[in-house]
């Protein structure tokens, strides 16, 4: 396998796959045995939800235990944890948010279960702080005063940021948008949104995004250009990767089993960059998948691994669409180089483009042929040819 590093939530192996219409077909799984079977497959990573590791209710000696097992299997198995999150979800006290409930006391609980869940993540060593807000949003447009409760929203993340900081904690904060599913509407539904939410708080600098394959395309748009976005923000601080057929429900599957051609342009951009260059994506591979609920524990652990053998093939491919010399020409040929030069010269003023008499020969523009369906073949050629 190559050296790409992958991670995966213990979540996504640990699936029972219950869902609204049948029971768990899976047992549960020990989270340490899926740390060891994780490291076994070659991953490199792994993240995890507080109640991933230890129940809503334990005790402290209970969670200590917990956490320390889970502590030793990494430690024995090598592998890195690289991001922590907190279940604001599952829980009934949280079935109007965690940070935009109604409820004040609900959010005075919610805030204090994150803060001591970033006190965890530190203590992993973990470089980054997920959060998902999966029950912030409404069934119904009446059901809150909509500014108050992306105030408290704000409110709970620059809180959280500013936790961070005075603690003095190597972390940093990536939201995950998701436009439904649980909510009929989730806050912060889009890339695009959360990126505009972040611009407000005292300590966005070190809050980001960690935007999912399938959430993106559950409201119809395209990933890639979300993700390019966000990094030409500053704003990729994490990636959730999974597969996904379009607006519909959060499939969850396996990376590539959705939108093939997608995830294709999503490596490529990932391993390869901007064909201008640009900022770069650092972090882990991250799987947010789940194992269909067809499979059983042999199926787990086959998804797991098509994951990280569908990346590695399409990191193959993308690296040698990139390397063809006639996908090199055809880049020049659509003026994909010329997008990188600025549109005004150097130190040009709007005063002399405006009064300079430069003219333009509309009609050879107009005709102008990119070539960007013979571009777009030649990635299907490498793709599947
Ligand atoms: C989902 C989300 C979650 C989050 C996870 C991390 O749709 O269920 O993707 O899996 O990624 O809760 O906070
Ligand atoms: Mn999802
Ligand atoms: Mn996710
Ligand atoms: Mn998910």
């Amino acid at each position: 396998m190559s050296d790409i590093k992958y991670s995966f939530g213990l979540w996504t192996i640990g699936w029972r796959a219950q869902d609204p219409f049948g029971a768990a077909t899976r047992p549960a799984l020990d989270p340490a045995e899926s740390i060891r079977k994780l490291a076994d497959l070659g991953a490199w990573g792994f993240t995890f939800h507080d109640n991933d590791v230890f129940p809503f209710d334990a005790d402290e000696s209970a969670r200590q235990a917990h956490i320390d097992s889970v502590k030793k299997a990494a430690a024995e198995s090598g592998l890195v944890c690289e991001m922590v999150t907190t279940d604001t979800f599952q829980h009934p006290i949280f079935k109007d948010g965690a940070f935009t409930s109604n409820n004040r006391q609900v959010r005075r609980f919610g805030l204090r279960k994150v803060l001591r869940n970033v006190d965890l993540a530190a203590e992993m060593g973990a470089s980054t702080f997920v959060m998902w807000g999966g029950r912030e949003g409404t069934e119904y447009d009446n059901s809150k005063d909509l500014a108050s409760a992306h105030a408290r929203y704000a409110e709970g993340i620059d809180t959280v940021a500013a936790y961070i900081k005075s603690q003095g904690y190597d972390l940093r904060i990536g939201l995950e948008p998701k436009p439904n599913e649980p909510r009929g509407d989730i806050f912060l539904p889009t890339i695009g949104h959360a990126i505009a939410l972040i611009d407000t708080l005292d300590n966005g600098d070190i809050v980001g995004l960690n935007p999912e394959t399938g959430h993106e395309q559950m409201a119809g748009l395209n990933y890639t250009h979300g993700i390019a976005l966000a990094l030409y923000c500053g704003k990729l601080f994490h990636i959730d990767l999974n597969g996904q057929h379009g607006p519909k429900y959060d499939q969850d599957l396996v990376f590539g089993h959705g939108d093939l051609l997608s995830a294709f342009f999503t490596v490529d951009l990932l391993e390869n960059g901007f064909p201008n260059g640009g900022p770069r994506y650092e972090g882990p591979r991250h799987f947010d998948y789940k194992p269909s609920r067809t499979e059983h524990l042999d199926g787990v652990w086959e998804s797991a691994k098509a994951n990280m053998a569908t990346y590695d093939m399409l990191a193959a491919k993308a690296a040698e669409y990139r390397a063809d010399s006639e996908v090199q020409a055809a880049f020049e040929h659509a003026g994909i180089f010329e997008l990188g030069e600025s549109t005004l010269a150097e130190g040009e003023t709007i005063e002399q483009f405006l009064a300079s008499d430069e003219t333009y020969d509309v009609d050879a523009l107009a005709e102008r042929d990119y070539g960007l369906v013979k571009l777009h073949q030649l990635a299907l050629k490498h793709l599947i040819g």
